[in-house]
């Protein structure tokens, strides 16, 4: 009997509709939408201006479900990747599921910042191909607006918010599904990466919002080195485990933090530019959502097609990363 494989069934998105373009952000810090666009790739991103994560997620969670044609109380589990949770708790899984009525859903949330959602997508399948669930959604959001520092120039630039689900479910024969993965972290990145106030470490206090610490730090230079090269070693090696070339690859779909990441690893495998989602120059970077808000534009514009393949890839704080490998078994859009 072959394996029983998860695969996405369905995909779905929310963006918000404020745009908080390069041009503002000169009125904002001292920065010029040449500096941004040359270093980053990105023109403009999204700002949720009312509500918090699970609204995103909720909206996303919604589209993926009318794509699908089904409605909520066939989902079994809900796994929201996230670094913007509504609070600490309850979930915002929990918050989610109240939203969509998933009356039978239980839920929980994943932290793995930008590698979120390739994390979640490989939990949520292990549910699938143990064959104790049947529908499992993955949600990655973030409204990175809520823990970026508008007056620090390094990183307000970098990122938005958006939101976007993903739906698995079973499949049973050799048609394709979720191939291989591979998932890495190491904790020495965190003080690259790192929001520190407000945890156990360093509860709020009027000393912890004087030195910004509920803010996002990055040390963008000391991250990109890591991320260029975590990202295109993962990426590399799935396609070569699998015994597969650039060629073989129909897509790359990488995190999108920045344009030259994104570059570095699709030269790294041998993939032209035509073959690799990149939407960062409209969204930046939204952590958790970028990899299923690509699947998501790329399905709604009929351009992701049923039998092609996939690598999708992405570095994030911890450090995190990882690729996965999956061949589109979805119906293609109508
Ligand atoms: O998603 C999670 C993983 N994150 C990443 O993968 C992000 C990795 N890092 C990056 O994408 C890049 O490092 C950045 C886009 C954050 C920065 O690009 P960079 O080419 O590494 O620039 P830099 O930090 O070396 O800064 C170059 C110069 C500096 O000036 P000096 O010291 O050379 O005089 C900065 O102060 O650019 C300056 N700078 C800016 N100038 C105009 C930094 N931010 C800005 C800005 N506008 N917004």
């Amino acid at each position: 009997m072959p394996k029983r494989r998860a695969t996405i069934t369905a995909v779905g998105h929310y963006v918000p509709e404020k745009i908080l373009s390069n041009r503002d952000l000169e009125t904002m810090v001292n920065t010029t939408d040449e500096w941004i666009r040359t270093r980053t790739g990105i023109e403009e991103r999204r700002i949720l201006e009312q509500g918090a994560s699970s609204d995103m997620g909720a909206m996303a969670l919604k589209n993926m479900l009318q794509n699908r044609g089904i409605t909520a109380d066939a989902i079994d589990l809900i796994i929201v990747a996230t670094v913007t949770p509504d609070m600490f708790f309850p979930s915002t899984a929990c918050l989610v599921q109240e939203k969509v009525h998933a009356k039978n859903a239980w839920g929980f949330d994943l932290s793995a910042a930008c590698s979120g959602f390739l994390f979640a997508l490989m939990t949520g399948a292990q549910f699938i191909e143990t064959g104790a669930h049947k529908r499992v959604v993955v949600v990655g959001t973030d409204k990175m607006s809520a823990i970026t520092d508008y007056t620090d120039r390094n990183n307000c630039i970098l990122f938005g918010d958006a939101a976007a689900a993903v739906l698995l479910e079973p499949v049973e024969d050799d048609s394709g599904g979720i191939l291989d993965h591979i998932l890495r972290c190491d904790g020495a990145g965190e003080r690259y990466l790192h929001m520190r106030g407000g945890g156990s470490l360093h509860p709020p206090t009027h000393e912890t919002v004087d030195k910004r610490m509920h803010y996002l730090y990055q040390d963008g230079k000391a991250v990109f080195k890591v991320a260029v090269v975590g990202m295109a070693d993962v990426s590399a090696e799935i396609v070569q485990r699998n015994s597969l070339t650039g060629k073989d690859i129909d897509w790359l779909v990488p995190h999108q933090a920045n344009l030259r990441i994104i570059d570095a690893t699709a030269e790294r495998m041998g993939i032209e530019k035509s073959k690799v989602m990149i939407n960062i120059n409209r969204y930046g970077n939204t952590t958790a959502a970028t990899i299923p808000l690509c699947l998501s534009e790329w399905w709604h514009a009929g351009k992701l097609r049923k039998g092609q393949t996939l690598v999708l890839a992405a570095f994030g704080a911890g450090y995190t990363w990882g690729s996965v490998l999956l061949r589109w078994t979805a119906e293609n859009a109508a």
